[in-house]
């Protein structure tokens, strides 16, 4: 729980809160359509879920970065991205790598995985340097482009994750070629490199060997991540409340 002396009511005392699962969480799963069914029990008991869900913990209400971290994200992607920026911290890499590190997969913690280095980036384009979001961004692509120059290979887990004859659509082949002749091609390579899953290793970051950093190079809002009416904020509110029916 964000705060444990938190007294706020929950919403919609007395009812029955219904979820319905956002299309992109279902949708070509086999799964039915939930949508017909829950509309069709709403009643004088029967909502559907608006606002605070008990199930999760509650966000404080100006909502940090790593408040995300702690109370959203999924053990898997916080566990892989603090260990990555951890990494490229202790290889004594700029503030850019180490956040675009940290970032990278954002979009995995609690919100959408396809096209996750797109949808990272812009998460976190108005709270970062230009050429951090660029990196998360192009790493996607990159993934893709082994450079034995500076000793990166296409990954392993990728024939494991994709298939040995997987080849990438034509967008993302265009966006990794103009990232290999960009001026920032290094910052974004680097987040490949470092981007190593250690399923088997958890490693234990506390979240205050970033506090120096944080304070460099995260442009936090002082309304909270999701109230800023930056041009991303609905994006963070989703990921605040991602049972809410509309
Ligand atoms: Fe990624
Ligand atoms: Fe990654």
């Amino acid at each position: 729980m964000a705060d444990s002396a938190d007294n706020r009511p929950w919403p919609q005392a007395g009812y029955t809160r219904m979820i319905l699962p956002s299309p992109i969480g279902w949708i070509g799963t086999g799964n039915p359509d939930p949508e017909p069914e829950l509309l069709a029990r709403m009643d004088e008991n029967h909502v559907f879920m608006m606002g605070d869900n008990p199930a999760l913990p509650r966000m404080p209400e100006k909502p940090t970065l790593f408040d995300f971290f702690r109370y959203r994200f999924n053990p898997i992607a916080v566990n892989h991205l603090l260990t990555s920026a951890k990494r490229a911290m202790e290889d004594g890499q700029p503030d850019n790598v180490v956040m675009a590190c940290m970032l990278h997969d954002l979009s995995n913690g609690c919100l959408v995985r396809p096209d996750h280095g797109y949808w990272s980036a812009q998460l976190i384009a108005p709270y970062v340097d230009e050429e951090v979001a660029w990196a998360v961004k192009y790493h996607q692509a990159l993934r893709y482009f082994p450079d034995p120059a500076v000793g990166y290979e296409y990954p392993e887990s990728y024939y494991k994750f994709f298939g040995k004859d997987y080849q990438i659509p034509e967008y993302l082949r265009r966006d990794g070629e103009y990232a290999m002749q960009h001026k920032w091609y290094m910052t974004a390579r680097l987040v490949t490199m470092y981007d190593k899953y250690f399923f088997d290793a958890p490693v234990e970051v506390d979240y205050s060997y970033f506090d120096d950093l944080m304070a460099r190079a995260w442009r936090q809002p002082e309304e909270g991540l999701g109230f800023d009416d930056s041009p991303v904020a609905h994006m963070w509110r989703t990921m605040i409340w991602p049972n809410n029916f509309l």
